[in-house]
């Protein structure tokens, strides 16, 4: 059965079940993998290839964008496709239909690279990770299992040479919150972790006229008003003194998985022109303590991009959760979880007992905080995880609150449930200790926002860009 032609480009693909019985969320039914050629596979059904035309047909429109392969059961099972779906016998090879227009890839160098999250989201997109940097051994760990160590360059960024990072047309940075969150010090852009975006600023400098077209930070909300706001002006001066055009706004992770997590994202453009905004784009992305820096500020060279609206997310938290049996040794003992309750406000412990006493299972999240020197649990119960943090000093971990039909269950939220609040696929791979995955995915960047920023804000302005 002959298929439609389509261009994909070399390198990863996300290859996706088509068929009824595999369902396409990202619980791990679609998989990424290395294509060289477009393949298409005979044995899909009539109905199939008419989806698989229409894909076919967005394809070209889209630009840059990370192909989609869609494949029937029997592919999904093929070995060439890298997926390990245990069991199957020899497959007959998928029919090469056709390989053409290799477009060039965008490259990246993804400074403060962490466990590879905006890789993850930035190869679906088409881009290509040239160059990462992280000074942290444990989560090259997580980093070298998902992507291999090639680009890796582990080290303190003050210590690279600029020289060696190759030509891309984008870096991304993802620096360090800790000075500038509600939680730290609020040492600022001088303490000691968050200084080290002066340790990218440095390599800008350096590279000249090989500096990217395009730079991306994202940081905590707590970034805009650190040191009432003189570290944000700073950070945004430094680029604007190195040419770039500025643009910042704010996007919760909650528009795309059950996680609030609100960040801040500055794109730096080269080449493009800049200056006091006199005119800020509306955008629920852009809230009014962001547009009143923007106004306030006109020696930073600014340059804001119309934004569409996020999406509307689908996905509840118990959308995400391990179905764990009820003797799995995850659930807290009887006196654990007892402890648990007694660390609840009446307000808090009146809902959780209505959950208890409802008749269908209800799930709720909770982090421990310390209240008038008491160590206090607070439930959240509206369908989405709190924001996830690094276990440091032990009340970081985000705990599972299971009640209903007259019972309860309480354990913390799973490696692998924490990998899913981010958005990344059941694929990636989580071959740590519970402590080191923690801190991996509470440091990390929700998958599908930077997905998003990349296929609205990314590539267009690269393309406009030329
Ligand atoms: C917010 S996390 C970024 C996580 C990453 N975006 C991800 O998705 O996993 C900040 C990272 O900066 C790294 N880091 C901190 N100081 C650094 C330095 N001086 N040089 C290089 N990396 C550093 C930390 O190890 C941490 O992984």
């Amino acid at each position: 059965m002959a298929g439609p032609k389509a261009a994909f480009f070399d390198g990863q693909a996300e290859i996706v079940g088509l068929n009824a019985d595999m369902p396409t969320n990202y619980h791990g039914e679609s998989c990424r993998a290395t294509v060289t050629a477009c393949v298409i596979f005979p044995r899909l059904s009539s109905a199939a290839l008419q989806h698989y035309d229409s894909i076919a047909t967005l394809l070209p429109r889209k630009f840059g964008k990370l192909p989609i392969v869609m494949v029937d059961n029997i592919a999904l099972r093929n070995p060439r496709l890298g997926r390990a779906a245990g069991g199957s016998k020899p497959q007959p090879p998928p029919m090469v239909a056709d390989c053409f227009e290799h477009q060039p890839q965008p490259r990246v160098a993804e400074f403060f690279a962490g466990i590879g999250l905006v890789r993850l989201a930035l190869e679906r997109q088409g881009f290509r990770v040239a160059f990462a940097n992280d000074i942290d051994p444990d989560k090259l760990e997580i980093y070298r299992d998902n992507f291999g160590a090639g680009d890796f360059h582990l080290g303190d960024i003050h210590q690279l040479d600029a020289a060696a990072i190759p030509d891309c047309e984008l870096f991304t940075a993802s620096f360090p919150c800790n000075d500038l969150s509600l939680a730290g010090a609020r040492a600022g852009l001088a303490g000691g972790q968050s200084s080290a975006f002066w340790g990218l600023v440095r390599i800008l400098e350096c590279l000249h006229e090989r500096r990217p077209p395009l730079v991306m930070l994202e940081n905590v909300p707590g970034f805009l008003n650190s040191h009432g706001g003189k570290d944000f002006e700073a950070a945004l001066m430094a680029l604007t003194g190195l040419g770039y055009a500025c643009d910042a706004f704010l996007l919760d992770a909650a528009h795309f998985v059950p996680q609030s997590r609100l960040r801040m994202f500055v794109v730096a453009k080269q080449g493009e022109p800049g200056g006091p905004a006199l005119d800020v784009p509306i955008s629920p992305l852009r809230p009014t303590r962001l547009t009143d820096f923007i106004e306030a500020h006109p020696r930073i060279r600014w340059n804001l991009a119309p934004l569409p609206p996020p999406p509307m997310r689908e996905c509840r938290l118990e959308a995400i959760l391990e179905r764990l049996p009820a003797k799995h040794p995850a659930w807290w003992s009887r006196e654990r979880a007892d402890y648990f309750m007694g660390q609840l406000s009446d307000r808090h412990a009146a809902v959780a007992k209505e959950m208890i006493e409802g008749r269908s299972p209800r799930f709720a999240t909770a982090f421990r905080r310390v209240r008038n020197g008491r160590s206090m649990a607070e439930l959240r119960t509206d369908g989405i995880a709190g924001c996830l943090r690094t276990p440091r000093g032990g009340s970081g971990r985000q705990i599972l609150f299971q009640a209903g039909g007259g019972r309860r269950q309480v354990r913390l939220l799973t490696a692998r449930e924490c990998a899913r609040l981010q958005g990344a696929p059941d694929s990636f791979k989580i071959n740590v200790g519970l402590n080191q995955a923690l801190f991996g995915f509470g440091d990390a960047v929700c998958v599908p926002a930077v997905e998003w920023i990349a296929e609205h804000y990314l590539l267009p302005s690269l393309k406009s860009l030329g």
